[in-house]
């Protein structure tokens, strides 16, 4: 059974990338990922709530991750919350929380770039922590303008791209799984 973890780098209310990262969530259940799971709030930053973030990962394949751009690069708060995980508990390999996982990224911003630029230091980062990234990434610029009042996505274009991302990263984990 394919287990894939969705997080957003961002801990605001009303988070542009915690609304893109359900639609890619919704195009991996619609591949056949059986249960999807985001939150953020849960792991602001105290230890406890690392350490069960760091155990929601361990639990799952591939993750699904959003974030936004804070000056040309990926958030403080996934920062933060990635090198809590990545610390070595007793009896753990090193790193053992991301070797051998698969990731799908994605951004939202209100700018023109969509959070492009932070994603190519996310990609850096999960690949030298053992993570495959799929080729495959959405930057979804100017999402304000495609926010309806409930606070999700309402663009079909923008919804198919972020789809393929859960879709792509559970096709891929589920042909690995098959080796
Ligand atoms: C400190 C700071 C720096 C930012 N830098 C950028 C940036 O470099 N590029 C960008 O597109 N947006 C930037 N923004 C705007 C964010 O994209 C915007 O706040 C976005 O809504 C955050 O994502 P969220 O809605 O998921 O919290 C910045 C915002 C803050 C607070």
């Amino acid at each position: 059974m394919i287990r894939i973890l969705a997080f957003a780098g961002s801990a605001r209310k009303n988070s542009f990338n915690k609304a893109i990262l359900k639609v890619a969530a919704q195009g991996a259940v619609d591949a056949g990922a059986p249960i999807m799971d985001e939150d953020l709030e849960a792991q602001s930053g105290i230890p406890t709530n690392a350490q069960k973030f760091k155990q929601l990962m361990m639990e799952h394949d591939g993750f699904l991750i959003a974030s936004p751009e804070h000056n040309s690069a990926y958030s403080a708060l996934l920062k933060n919350t990635i090198d809590w995980a990545s610390r070595r508990a007793e009896g753990e390999k090193p790193l053992e929380v991301f070797k051998g996982k698969m990731a799908g990224i994605m951004a939202a911003s209100p700018g023109a770039l969509g959070g492009l630029r932070g994603l190519v230091s996310l990609r850096m980062l999960l690949e030298n922590l053992g993570v495959m990234v799929l080729p495959n990434q959405k930057a979804v610029s100017k999402v304000s303008a495609l926010i309806n009042e409930q606070g999700g996505i309402d663009d079909e274009q923008t919804i198919a791209g972020l789809k393929r991302i859960g879709k792509e990263l559970t096709e891929t984990l589920a042909k690995l799984n098959r080796q």
